[in-house]
């Protein structure tokens, strides 16, 4: 199977954990996009959808589903979304999109999270896949000082010749050579440094449970 036909099958898959009448949280990235249009289909027993992303959000109306802004909702049953890199704990590395603040914010008002992932985002240690960190332009070169004293090259996300511009009107430094051994720790850590909009380590809203599309099928795993 192409790795297209394997983020089809999760996105698919993944529709089992949708609660009926109730709104959904919904990621971003080409895996959420295959659950979006999996979603179309069954649109009508859902209430509607709070988004992660401008590009979600464009996606989900064109497919006629309603969106509905995450302040205005106190709670998700449950949250979907994919990953850049997956653990055997359920710790990600998120962001390769540019959209892990928002994916945080949805996440943590969510009760479960569900990754949908191809098996070549299960890693046994995250860090191959560079830490996506959203940041306030001002404060960019002292955080990519602060990495290099951890090891790590920290790189301003361009598009084009420009730096790439988030959803929140912030840049995107992509920071390679770490190996994140303790994930909590380390998400806790760069949390505190000023001018830090998020990290996209995702410790403290790890995945409850992982839909793994495999050669084989879907692989189920729960840690919750
Ligand atoms: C976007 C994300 C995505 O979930 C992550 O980049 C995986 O994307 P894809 O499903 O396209 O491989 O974190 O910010």
């Amino acid at each position: 199977m192409t790795q297209d036909e394997l983020k089809a099958l999760v996105g698919q898959a993944a529709l089992k954990y949708v609660v009926p009448g109730e709104l959904v949280g919904v990621g971003t990235g080409s895996t959420v996009n295959k659950f979006i249009d999996a979603l179309a289909s069954i649109k009508d027993r859902i209430r509607g959808a709070v988004s992660s992303s401008e590009a979600s959000t464009a996606r989900l109306r064109a497919a006629g589903i309603e969106v509905f802004d995450a302040s205005e909702v106190e709670e998700l049953s449950v949250y979907i979304d994919g990953a850049d890199e997956i653990d055997g704990q359920g710790y990600m590395i998120k962001g390769g999109g540019a959209a892990l603040t928002r994916e945080k914010i949805v996440a943590a008002q969510s009760r479960r999270f569900v990754c949908i992932a191809d098996e070549s985002k299960q890693v046994p240690v995250l860090g191959r896949f560079p830490v996506p960190v959203e940041v306030i332009p001002m404060a960019a070169g002292r955080i990519i000082r602060q990495f290099a004293a951890l090891g790590g090259t920290a790189r301003l996300r361009l598009r084009g010749d420009a730096p790439l511009v988030t959803d929140n009107g912030q840049h995107i430094l992509d920071v390679s050579g770490l190996s994140v051994t303790d994930p909590l720790a380390f998400e806790s850590q760069v949390n505190q440094w000023p001018g830090v909009v998020c990290v996209g380590v995702f410790a403290h809203q790890k995945a409850n449970v992982c839909l793994l599309g495999t050669s084989q099928g879907v692989r189920t795993i729960d840690w919750s």
